[in-house]
C-alpha cells in the first residue's frame, strides 16, 4: 500500500511511466473504461476546489469505478471535531483509495499514516500539490516534447504557491532546467525549496522582480495567483495582489514557442485576451490533470489494462 504525498515520492522512471499511461489513455480511452469496476475513490476536500476534486472524480468514473465525495469540512463529522486520523480510518472502511485536500500543511501525510488504503495529497496548505505537478509535466511533455533543457519562469506568489514548490521539485530531477523566479520580495520562494532543492542540487536559477526583462529567455512561463486565503492580513494581500498581470502587450518579446501555464483558478493575473494566444496552455493543463490522475489511480491500485 503506497501513498503519494510529495511529487518526490515518485521516481523519474515512475513519472515517465505515468506520462506513458496518460498518453495511452488519451489514445485509447475504451481500453480503460471498465478497468476499475468495483473500486471506490473517496475525495476528502477540507478546502475549496473545482479542478482537482472534479477531475479526480471524472478520472475514477472514466475508469469504470465509483466515487464517495466529501466536498467540504462542514458536511462531515470534522465539523464536530473529529480528527484527520479518525476520519481516514473511517473512510478506509468504505473506499479503496483517498484523494485529500486540507488547508493544514502535512495533514495528508498524517492521513497516510492512519489510512489502510493509499492516500493522495490533493493540495496541503501552501506546501505541496503533487497531482497538479503531474498535470503540468504531461502538459510540458506534450507541448515542448521534453522535460529537460528548459528555462522555466515562475511568476507571482512563489512563497505560498504549492503548485510552484511541487513543480520545481519535479523539474529539478531533469537535465539542464534553469529556473527564473519572478516575484515581489515578500512572496519569494521559501528556503525549503530554494536551498534544499535548487541550491542543494547546484541548479541554475535567477531571482528577479521584473517579468518583462526576463520574458525573452523563457521556454515556459508559469503564472500563479496571489492567494488571498494564505495572507494573515488583508492589507498585505491588497498591496501585492496586482503585482503581475500578463497581457498581450507584455508577450511581444516572448519566444514564439513559449508555453504559458497556470494551475488555475485565475483572478486577474492573466488577461482574458491572452486566452486566444496559441501559446496559452492553462486549459490544456486542466484536461491533462484528469488523464494523469487516472494514471495515478491505476498505479496506486495496482490495476493494469
Ligand atoms: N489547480 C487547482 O488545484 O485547482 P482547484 O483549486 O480548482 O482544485
Amino acid at each position: 500500500m503506497r501513498s503519494v504525498i510529495s511529487i518526490l515520492d515518485l521516481s523519474v522512471e515512475e513519472l515517465d511511466e505515468l506520462i506513458a499511461t496518460a498518453n495511452d489513455i488519451i489514445a485509447d480511452p475504451e481500453k480503460y473504461a471498465h478497468i476499475c469496476q468495483g473500486k471506490k475513490l473517496a475525495t476528502m476536500f477540507f478546502e475549496p476546489s473545482t479542478r482537482t476534486r472534479l477531475s479526480f472524480e471524472a478520472a475514477m468514473y472514466e475508469l469504470g469505478g465509483n466515487v464517495l465525495t466529501m466536498a467540504d469540512a462542514q458536511s462531515s463529522s470534522a465539523a464536530k471535531g473529529e480528527s484527520v486520523a479518525d476520519t481516514v480510518k473511517t473512510i478506509s472502511c468504505y473506499a479503496d483509495i483517498i484523494a485529500m485536500r486540507h488547508p493544514k500543511e502535512g495533514a495528508p501525510y498524517v492521513a497516510s499514516l492512519n489510512a489502510s488504503v493509499p492516500v493522495i495529497n490533493a493540495g496541503d496548505g501552501g506546501h505541496n500539490h503533487p497531482t497538479q505537478t503531474l498535470a503540468d509535466l504531461l502538459t510540458i511533455q506534450r507541448e515542448k516534447g521534453r522535460l529537460g533543457e528548459l528555462t522555466v519562469g515562475f511568476c507571482g506568489d512563489l512563497k505560498f504557491g504549492r503548485t510552484v514548490h511541487s513543480l520545481i521539485q519535479a523539474l529539478s530531477r531533469y537535465q539542464n532546467v534553469k529556473f527564473v523566479l519572478i516575484s515581489p520580495v515578500e512572496l519569494k520562494l521559501p528556503s525549503y525549496v530554494k536551498k534544499d532543492i535548487i541550491q542543494a542540487n547546484r541548479l541554475q536559477y535567477v531571482q528577479t522582480t521584473d517579468l518583462e526583462k526576463v520574458m525573452p529567455d523563457l521556454d515556459i512561463l508559469y503564472m500563479t495567483r496571489v492567494q488571498r486565503e494564505r495572507f494573515f492580513n488583508e492589507e498585505d494581500y491588497l498591496r501585492l495582489k496586482d503585482s503581475y498581470i500578463l497581457t498581450v502587450d507584455k508577450l511581444k518579446n516572448a519566444k514564439p514557442d513559449l508555453a504559458i501555464m497556470h494551475p488555475l483558478p485565475r483572478v486577474n493575473e492573466i488577461s482574458v485576451a491572452v486566452d486566444k494566444d496559441p501559446r496559452a496552455c492553462y486549459f490544456k493543463q486542466v484536461l491533462n490533470g484528469k488523464y494523469m490522475r487516472m494514471a495515478l489511480i491505476l498505479k496506486l491500485l495496482g490495476v493494469k489494462p
